[in-house]
Parts: C-alpha cells; sequence; structure tokens
C-alpha cells in the first residue's frame, strides 16, 4: 500500500537575500489565495513581532516573540535583520491510512535571519509560513560561535486577539487533557478555578492557562484555532491568558527538577505555532495544516499495521463489574498466587475467547485485554510503582499464547496493554522485551497508558522528559512492527506523518469518564465541541458504542468511593454517529458483548467503514451540531455521522458528495420521535430509503441526539 510520497512536487526559492545588511525593518508573506498575510517586523528597540491580516483586516495584532534564558541575556530585543529567504512549497502526498488519502501541502515560506547587534551578537531565524488555511511559524537556533546550548526558562510569543472572542478551552494542566471543555469568553477563561476534578489521577496547574488546541470565534464569525505543529525535544506549549488585555503568551510546560523548561544543543528549530483561519467552524476540520508542517514519512511501509474495529475486556472494569487485578500477594518480586484470588478478574483466556467470538462473528478484527498482566495489585493509588508491571508476566488465569492462537483463527488480533503506571523509567526499561514478546506473538499494536504522576517525581506528562519519551517508545516500537494509541499522552501535533505508527491517543475525556465521574459523565455537548478542538490534532481514541446507556450493569467500584449515577448522556443514535463523527483509525466498540447481541443497530458499527478515501465536513457549529460524510477506501462505501448537542434540532443532508448513476443500499438509523439523551435515549429508528446524488433530505435529531447513515454500493 505505500505509494509514492511525492506525487506532484513544486518547491521554488522565490527569492534570496542572505547575508547583506538591511536597511529595511519588515518583511511580509502572503497566503496562495493572498486572504492571509504575515507581516514581520523589528521595533526601536530590536523586538521581533509579527501580525496575521485576514481579508485585509488584522486577525492577530501586534505580538512580539523571544525566549527568556538561564544564566544568558533573554533573547527578545536588540536584533536586527540581517536576511531572509522566500520559498515556495505545492506538493501532494500519500497517507498510509487516515481520514484522506491525498493531502495537498500547499504554502509561501518566509526565513527572517536576525542577529544582535551588539554582544554577544547571538542569532535566530525565524520562519513563517502562510497557507490558504492558516499559518504557523517557528523559531531556529543556528549554528554559531559561542553558543553551544540554550536553557529556555521560558518561551514568550504572544497572541494578541482582536476582540474578546468566544473560546473553547481546557485547562493548561501540565498533566493531564481529561478535563471538560469550557466555552466561555477570553476574558472569563478562569483555568486554575475549572481545573480542580476528583477524577483525575494526576493534575497540575500552575497559572491561569489553557492548553491547545484552543478554539475560537471572533465578532465577525471567523473561526480560529490555536495549536502547535511537531512537537519534537521541547516542552509542551500551554497560552498563559490574560483576561484583560485578551493576549495568549506561550508557557511551556516545566519541571520541578530544574529551572530550566527546555534544553537543547544547537542547532535546533522549535515546534511550530499554528493559528487555523476558517470562514466557517467546519472548515477547521477539514484543515490539514498541523499535517503538513510535519515531515515526510520516515518508517516507509507501515501495511502491517491495519486500521480496524476493535472489541475488548475493558467496560467491564470501568462498570465495576470485572477488575484488572487478579488479587494476588503484593510481594512484586514474586507476584506470588497465594490463592487470594477474588473471582473478579476480567483478563481469563476464557473471558477474551468470548470476545473474540463475537469480533469474529461481527466483521471486528481486534481485541483489547487489559489486567492480563501482573502488577494490578499495586496501581492506583501507590508511590513505589517503578519495578511493578514487567509486560510479559501474565496472570494464572490469562494464556496469552492460547488467545492469540484462538484469535488468528478467527481473523481477531490481540491488541496488546501496557499500562506504565506513569514508572517512565520501567517502561524504558522493559519496552524492547515488551515490543519482542509482541512481534513473536505477532501482535501490532498496543495501548499505552500513564495513569499517576510521573516518575522521577517532579516531572509532568507534557514537559520536555515526557516529550521525548513518548517519542522514544513510537521510534522503539517501530523498529518491531508495532503501532501505538497512548492514553494520557503528549498531545497529538501530527507527527503520525512522520511516524505512521502513531496510530490514535486520548488526550481528552473518554467514553470511561461516563462510568464514574463523579460529576454525572460528559455532558451532552461534550462530542460537539471535541471535533473543532481536540481533534483537530489528530486520531481520537474516544472509544465509541455503548448501547445500554443507562449503564444498568455497573456496580459500585471499591476504587471509585461513591454508588454514582451515573450513564451516557447521548442516544443510541449518537453513540453510533462517532463512528463517523470522531476519526480514528481503530474504533472500538466499547460495550459489553451481550449489550449489542440481538440488537439491530450493531448492524451499523459491522457495516462503517475506519479506513477513509476522503472526508467532507457538510457543516457544524461548534458545541452546537456536527455532520461529517466518509468514504471508505476499500469499498468506496459512504458513511455520514451527525451528533447534536443537548438541543433537538433538524439538519439537512445534500447527498451530492455521492457519486453519479451508482446505486446504494442506504439505512439510516436516526432518533425517534420521542427520543431524548435523559428521557428515552434507545428510541431509534432504522429504515432503509432511496437517495441519489441529487438528494437533500432533513433529518430530525434529538435533545443529545444523532444520526448515523450507511450509503453501500450495490
Ligand atoms: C486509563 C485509560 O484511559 C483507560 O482506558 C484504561 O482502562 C485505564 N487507564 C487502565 O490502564
Ligand atoms: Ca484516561
Amino acid at each position: 500500500m505505500y505509494k509514492k510520497l511525492f506525487l506532484v512536487f513544486i518547491v521554488g526559492l522565490v527569492s534570496s537575500y542572505a547575508c547583506h545588511r538591511y536597511a529595511k525593518n519588515d518583511l511580509s508573506l502572503s497566503s496562495p489565495s493572498e486572504r492571509i498575510k504575515i507581516e514581520f517586523s523589528l521595533n526601536d528597540l530590536g523586538t521581533p513581532f509579527y501580525q496575521v491580516i485576514f481579508d485585509n483586516k488584522d486577525i492577530i495584532k501586534k505580538s512580539s516573540m523571544g525566549f527568556d534564558l538561564l544564566d544568558a541575556p533573554a533573547l527578545d530585543k536588540g536584533f536586527e535583520i540581517i536576511g531572509s529567504e522566500e520559498m515556495m512549497m505545492n506538493e501532494n502526498w500519500e497517507m498510509p491510512w487516515g481520514e484522506q488519502r491525498m493531502v495537498n501541502n500547499h504554502f509561501e515560506e518566509l526565513k527572517v535571519m536576525l542577529q544582535e547587534k551588539t554582544a554577544p551578537k547571538r542569532l535566530m531565524n525565524i520562519y513563517f509560513r502562510a497557507y490558504d488555511d492558516g499559518v504557523a511559524f517557528r523559531y531556529e537556533f543556528p549554528e554559531q560561535n559561542g553558543v553551544e546550548e540554550l536553557m529556555i526558562v521560558d518561551e514568550k510569543t504572544e497572541f494578541q486577539l482582536t476582540g474578546d472572542h468566544k473560546t473553547w478551552w481546557i485547562p493548561g494542566d501540565w498533566d493531564i487533557y481529561e478535563h471538560l471543555y469550557n466555552t466561555t469568553k477570553v476574558s472569563e477563561i478562569d483555568a486554575l478555578e475549572k481545573a480542580k476534578h476528583v477524577n483525575l489521577a494526576q493534575t497540575s496547574i500552575p497559572y491561569n492557562a489553557v492548553n491547545t488546541p484552543v478554539t475560537m470565534r471572533t465578532e465577525d464569525g471567523i473561526h480560529l484555532s490555536f495549536h502547535e505543529a511537531n512537537l519534537t525535544d521541547y516542552a509542551g506549549m500551554t497560552l498563559k491568558v490574560d483576561t484583560g488585555s485578551l493576549v495568549l503568551t506561550s508557557g511551556l510546560v516545566g519541571s520541578k527538577n530544574h529551572k530550566y523548561k527546555v534544553k537543547r544543543s544547537l542547532p535546533f528549530v522549535t515546534p511550530w505555532r499554528t493559528i487555523q483561519i476558517a470562514d466557517e467552524a467546519k472548515d477547521l476540520i477539514s484543515s490539514k495544516l498541523i499535517l503538513n508542517l510535519n515531515e515526510a514519512n520516515k518508517l516507509g511501509d507501515v501495511s502491517w499495521f491495519k486500521p480496524m474495529k476493535y472489541v475488548g475486556i475493558w467496560w467491564e472494569m470501568h462498570l465495576g463489574i470485572a477488575t484488572w487485578d487478579y488479587g494476588m500477594t503484593q510481594n512484586m518480586n514474586t507476584w506470588e498466587d497465594t490463592g487470594k484470588a477474588h473471582g473478579k478478574h476480567g483478563a481469563t483466556t476464557e473471558n477474551a475467547k468470548r470476545y473474540i467470538d463475537f469480533a469474529a462473528k461481527n466483521g471486528m478484527s481486534g481485541i483489547l485485554v487489559e489486567g492480563w498482566n501482573t502488577g494490578w495489585e499495586h496501581w492506583i493509588g501507590f508511590e513505589d510503582r517503578e519495578g511493578v508491571f514487567d509486560f510479559v508476566t501474565c496472570y494464572p488465569d490469562y494464556d496469552i499464547e492460547e488467545v492469540v492462537r484462538y484469535g488468528r483463527e478467527r481473523g481477531v488480533e490481540l491488541i496488546m496493554h501496557h499500562e506504565t503506571s506513569a514508572a517512565v523509567t520501567t517502561y524504558d526499561q522493559q519496552m524492547d522485551t515488551a515490543f519482542a514478546l509482541m512481534e513473536s506473538l505477532g501482535i501490532h499494536s498496543v495501548k499505552t497508558g500513564y495513569v499517576g504522576k510521573i516518575i522521577p517525581k517532579g516531572e509532568f506528562h507534557h514537559g520536555q522528559w515526557m516529550v521525548n519519551h513518548y517519542r522514544r517508545v513510537l521510534e522503539t516500537a517501530a523498529k518491531y512492527k508495532v503501532a501505538i494509541n497512548a492514553h494520557e499522552p503528549i498531545k497529538a501535533t501530527g507527527i503520525r506523518r512522520t511516524l505512521p505508527n502513531a496510530i490514535a491517543r486520548e488526550g481528552l475525556r473518554g467514553q470511561e469518564f461516563n462510568a464514574w465521574a463523579n460529576d454525572g459523565g460528559n455532558p451532552p455537548e461534550h462530542l460537539t465541541i471535541v471535533p473543532f478542538t481536540r481533534m483537530l490534532a489528530g486520531p481520537i481514541d474516544f472509544t465509541p458504542g455503548v448501547f445500554d446507556i443507562k449503564l444498568s450493569k455497573k456496580t459500585p467500584n471499591p476504587n471509585w468511593g461513591a454508588e454514582l449515577k451515573n450513564q451516557i448522556n447521548t442516544t443510541l443514535a449518537h453513540q453510533l454517529a462517532l463512528y463517523v463523527v470522531l476519526y480514528s483509525p481503530i474504533q472500538m466498540a466499547c460495550d459489553l458483548p451481550e449489550h449489542y447481541e440481538g440488537n439491530p443497530a450493531l448492524q451499523f458499527i459491522r457495516d462503517v467503514g475506519v479506513d477513509w478515501e476522503q472526508s467532507i465536513v457538510l457543516d457544524g457549529e461548534v458545541g452546537e451540531f456536527v455532520i461529517i460524510a466518509r468514504q471508505e477506501r476499500e469499498t468506496m462505501n459512504w458513511f455520514v455521522g451527525a451528533v447534536s448537542d443537548e438541543n433537538p434540532r433538524d439538519i439537512t443532508i445534500d447527498f451530492s458528495f455521492l457519486e453519479e448513476g451508482k446505486n446504494y443500499k442506504v439505512i439510516v438509523y436516526k432518533d425517534g420521535e420521542e427520543a431524548h439523551w435523559n428521557d428515552n435515549p434507545l428510541s431509534l429508528v432504522i429504515e432503509e430509503v432511496s437517495v441519489n446524488k441529487n438528494s437533500k433530505e432533513t433529518f430530525h435529531l434529538a435533545a443529545g441526539g444523532g444520526l448515523a447513515i450507511s450509503l453501500i454500493l450495490d
């Protein structure tokens, strides 16, 4: 499947004025369509500023750039422009798996070369790129005399907003992204208050900041989303919010173990700072800016990873019906079976076979088994977690070879599970052995997890130290033909283009919160915000597909104390729609097999694709609704998904994306007339209809409702 990466490749060096003194103190750059313009300037003090203009109006006002350093003067003034270069690129590249096959990468680039006018006369370059869907810039520290390395205390990139925009944000937590989205004006962002949540295993937020992607809508209806691309050997960026002046400033994630946040030897480049700009909310989702800013595929053929739907021994643990642990002795050196097994262990060979049978019968090709390896008795709540999990030793009631054999015979591959419990050094030491076991068993994907505070103490999930760990895991795994689905991850920044074994990640409030969060779970609007925020970063392992919406089997979980009245706060049709609305090359059908058996709605999950030829965002407003159509690569079948927030609404779908002259068998899965996320979530109507390229149909979405349509070629 690995075809030629560059089908069209045009690079032009438009002009180059390097290495002669500049009289000019400003430079500018326009996107291919010329709707977006970036202006660069130095002020009288020699401080760098940039400004972004959209349709002849400021969209980012003049904003300063620079760095505070440890044991060295700040790099934020005294500069002069010593040269500049322009370049343009227009290429098409192919995704090995993805939400579309071909991606166009078309931009204009300006490189500004700066030097301090007086000693120490340090050099710093800034690259700007103007695309038709937004802008990006990054700093470069070229090799130079007298500067071997930089210790960055903080980056001081400003984003001066043009108004008090409506904003969809999560707190700028250094340890977790699993917060609910808030919708407020910039002036009302109170991240410290909103970050307080008892259900988070780790959280750390030092100041009023938000995490990215953070999305905004201006008074004029323009949509902006701020993020970063190609986060490599650097700290994750939060955006500090000045609620008075409406300025966002980069706030890098730090460490308690040293005074700097990033340490790098020269030469190096920072991640790209990105601003997606769109007339309509839906265009943010179609934008491929983040991916385009990453380097081309370095792994070559990754066809050993196949996009898939999967089931798993997972939801039953979150419901409290089964446990990850077996009930062994807590002597971590021996993990002896002392006969104390409590009989609630989920990961048994027999249970795995039950799920495999269900998967095989329903065309799903993966099974995740959590709690298969020793150590879970010493997980949440324990400080000393190094050396507990080894990722190769099974509990006595789980025979991994037998599970692999049984699955293989039925076309179902095991998805490995590595919960590191954030004992990162242990995982660093163990991962080669763990991946080698997977390779020997023919297992090609693993779900990793980092629940808890990072060990060593003082490091945070999103700091440079962990960014480097997550990258090491991807690179090591690739050697064993293993793909990674990380939970409690570093945010996605488009690395999947370069390392396509980065298949999916969590990094948001997933389905699990609906089982046990003490706030009653994700509100109905949750998944009408996620596609316009978190999903702009990359694929999401949300784990949709709960059919038993009211969680009839839930038992009070001793781990989480209280007897909670939880449920899924959506209709059943909404759960189906998520297979199309949320993009991931792996999609779980997370409910228990007995909740699917006999329910005709299962047919949609059986039919729906996971790897796409193209995706079209038909309509949507952040926090209200979204409608997406996707065409499956192998079959050319189409699937449509739409979800609504807590309000009912009518939506009209224009089917002009269908091919002329083709016949489709069209099945609609829609909310029943009385459907409501709380009062009547299971009310679902399944009907066959006939539509073609010229059809425009109106559908009703219930409060918290959804719509799923399969259009299968006859
Ligand atoms: C948190 C993950 O998000 C969840 O999916 C997993 O089951 C647990 N950690 C255990 O690893
Ligand atoms: Ca999680």
